[in-house]
């Protein structure tokens, strides 16, 4: 993709506001999707997340439980969309999580020898505590990673043509407690539904809005 089709990508593409009833994303796109929130990067390479992933009624269902209320303006995309990624952060970045990022780096050759797999696990329970105890901002933390994972979803998502909606609103208490996601020492932070949008989705045809360049842009 060159510079012309990463800007035109951007500006053209548009939050999808309903979705098509009754559709489903072939498997080669469900399986970059999901490609793309797994390489998603993360500070330390932490990956201090999990994506629970909704494809059927029934788990879509479940998902859409979570928009009671003043959210229930997004059920129906919830509910008609191909699939549905609740993007969850972890409560904690324990040993036994630490150890598996390591174990891993180790598998995949990413360390020279012992020695440098320690350094690297020495740093990141540095950066770890740090977020613990000094800055107190922990869960802060894994949700800007976890948003990182979404930010790349909308752009992929956009580039193979698929239709996504980011979506914050919904009940996180409600959702955590659906899919009991505390004792998984996981806590919902953002969703994300995907697939082919409506003829009647609205905001296909608006003009796109932003801030002008001198408005968000400035260089030193
Ligand atoms: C973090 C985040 C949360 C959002 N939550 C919702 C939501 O709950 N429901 C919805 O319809 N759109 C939601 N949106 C979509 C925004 O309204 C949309 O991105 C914005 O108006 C810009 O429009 P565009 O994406 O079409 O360029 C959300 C977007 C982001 C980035």
């Amino acid at each position: 993709m060159n510079a012309a089709e990463v800007s035109a990508l951007m500006r053209e593409r548009r939050t999808v506001k309903a979705y098509r009833a009754e559709q489903s994303l072939s498997a080669e796109q469900q399986q970059a999707l999901l490609d793309v929130m797994r390489y998603s990067p993360s500070s330390v390479n932490s990956q201090p997340w999990q994506f629970v992933i909704a494809t059927s009624p029934e788990a879509k269902a479940r998902i859409a439980t979570s928009t009671q209320g003043a959210f229930a303006y997004n059920a129906p995309k919830l509910l008609n969309a191909a699939m549905v990624v609740v993007f969850c952060a972890r409560t904690e970045l324990d040993d036994t999580h630490l150890a598996a990022v390591l174990a891993q780096e180790v598998e995949d050759g990413r360390h020279a020898d012992a020695q440098a797999a320690a350094r690297q696990d020495q740093s990141r329970r540095g950066y770890v505590e740090l977020h613990r105890t000094a800055l107190r901002d922990l869960p802060e933390w894994t949700t800007r990673q976890t948003y990182l994972a979404l930010g790349s979803v909308l752009f992929a998502a956009a580039a193979m043509r698929i239709g996504a909606t980011p979506i914050e609103g919904f009940d996180s208490t409600a959702l955590d407690s659906e899919l009991n996601l505390a004792p998984q020492q996981l806590r919902s932070v953002v969703l994300c539904a995907l697939g082919e949008r409506s003829e009647e989705d609205f905001n296909a045809v608006l003009p796109k809005s932003r801030l002008h360049e001198g408005h968000v842009l400035r260089m030193l």
